[in-house]
């Protein structure tokens, strides 16, 4: 293995990206095309740096040698190369569709407890979002629901402990109202770099999990009455697409609800679903 007292960057030749891109989109499911080769270089050079290595070959080598170490930087490859990008009430439109729409239906059910998955969670906005609506709305809807629980997974072990800490730059909560931040984020007392972090009552409602979309079945868990699998069906192709949203659906109540991301669509998928609303469907 060549080690190096300077690092300069290495480049990812065609084989070297073949062999990664044929990896990540078996076993992730996101689709590797050329064009994500210098993204792919540019992310995976901190692991060769971390490493002091000075090339692909080695870095792959050590990955795919089938060691215990080298099933470790794999997971770490997978956390380099998926995109995380999130905030609080991102595409705020389904919030909303959640609170005036399918809290009141349930409630009308006569369901006390509401069970959330925020499957692809990312850094935790998504499931703390979730966890922030279902507070605000029992306080202003008392007796209706009396109870919820959010499950939120993903692939990448970095975001999961990053949204177990639940720490946020300020700068994250900005655009949230007054009373929001007030009633349910902590300020930091560190004045050059401020952060915020949710209360332990938003916190304790979601417990997070690893799981990789790509595997055979999803752990049999409670049965949903809300999924959130946003903005990640996007890095899929179709085939794996429909095969991730049938998993889904298996933890999904009949008269449940499956929110997708706004650029996303089961449209030519034939699935027990109508659409009720942007990218929100019911299960039938
Ligand atoms: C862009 S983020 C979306 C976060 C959030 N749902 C939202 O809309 O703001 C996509 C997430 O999907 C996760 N992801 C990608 N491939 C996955 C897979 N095969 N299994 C589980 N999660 C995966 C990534 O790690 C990433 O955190």
């Amino acid at each position: 293995m060549a080690k190096i007292g300077f690092f300069s960057p290495a480049e990812l030749t065609d084989s070297q990206f073949h062999r990664i891109s044929e990896f990540i989109q078996k076993n992730v499911g996101i689709k590797m095309p050329e064009e994500k080769r210098l993204m792919v270089q540019s992310r995976l050079t901190g692991r060769l740096k971390s490493l002091k290595m000075s090339n692909f070959d080695d870095y792959l080598n050590f990955a795919f040698s089938g060691t215990l170490e080298g099933s470790e930087e794999i997971a770490l490859m997978i956390n380099a190369i998926t995109t995380n990008l999130t905030n609080f009430f991102r595409e705020n439109v389904h919030f909303e569709y959640l609170t005036d729409t399918v809290l009141p239906e349930l409630a009308q059910k006569n369901i006390k407890k509401v069970e959330l998955w925020s499957a692809g969670c990312s850094t935790g906005q998504e499931p703390y979002t979730l966890s922030i609506v279902m507070q605000e709305f029992m306080k202003k809807n008392p007796g209706k629901i009396d109870d919820y629980s959010v499950y939120a997974t993903d692939i990448s072990s970095r975001v999961l402990d990053k949204a177990i800490d639940a720490v946020y730059p300020m700068s994250e909560v900005e655009s949230l109202s007054l009373e929001l931040k007030k009633r349910y984020f902590l300020k930091s007392k560190d004045t050059v770099n401020p952060s915020v972090r949710l209360k332990p009552e938003i916190r304790q409602k979601v417990s997070f999990d690893r799981l990789n979309f790509m595997a055979p079945s999803y752990p049999r868990t409670t049965e949903k009455n809300v999924i959130f699998c946003r903005n990640v069906l996007i890095y899929f192709d179709k085939p794996t697409q429909e095969s991730v949203v049938r998993k889904l659906l298996e933890h999904l109540m009949p008269g449940g609800y499956l929110f997708l991301g706004h650029s996303e669509t089961i449209f030519g998928m034939d699935l027990p679903l109508k659409t009720v609303g942007p990218t929100i469907f019911k299960k039938i």
